[in-house]
């Protein structure tokens, strides 16, 4: 089973396991993380923010044009920023890390 490391905004680092196939909000749902994710994962919001760890932000598929819409609009935004409910677990992302932001803004 892949893993994947959320890394808290106190720095806690957990690792835990990710399910190929399933998005990173979602993994982070099973295993208690806060990330809020209101519109579960349609690009309505950009609660699901997260600033993925430099190294791997490469290796993700580019995001969409709807999905740069939403980022745009995240508390918190850096360069390596992506939504949460759009990056999908896949062998190539085993050990993926990605930092929860400050905080997050409900663009309603
Ligand atoms: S959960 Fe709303 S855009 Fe990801």
């Amino acid at each position: 089973m892949p893993k994947m490391t959320f890394v808290e905004r106190d720095g806690t680092r957990r690792e835990v396991e990710a399910p190929l196939g399933l998005s990173v909000l979602e993994i982070a749902h099973k295993h208690g993380v806060d990330i809020e994710g209101a519109c579960e994962g349609s690009l309505a919001c950009s609660t699901c923010h997260v600033i993925v760890d430099a190294s791997w932000f490469p290796k993700l598929e580019t995001p969409t044009e709807d999905e740069e819409d939403m980022l745009d609009l995240a508390f918190d935004l850096q360069e390596t920023s992506r939504l949460g409910c759009q990056l999908i677990m896949t062998d190539k992302l085993d050990g993926l890390v990605v930092k929860l932001p400050a905080g997050s803004r409900n663009a309603g």
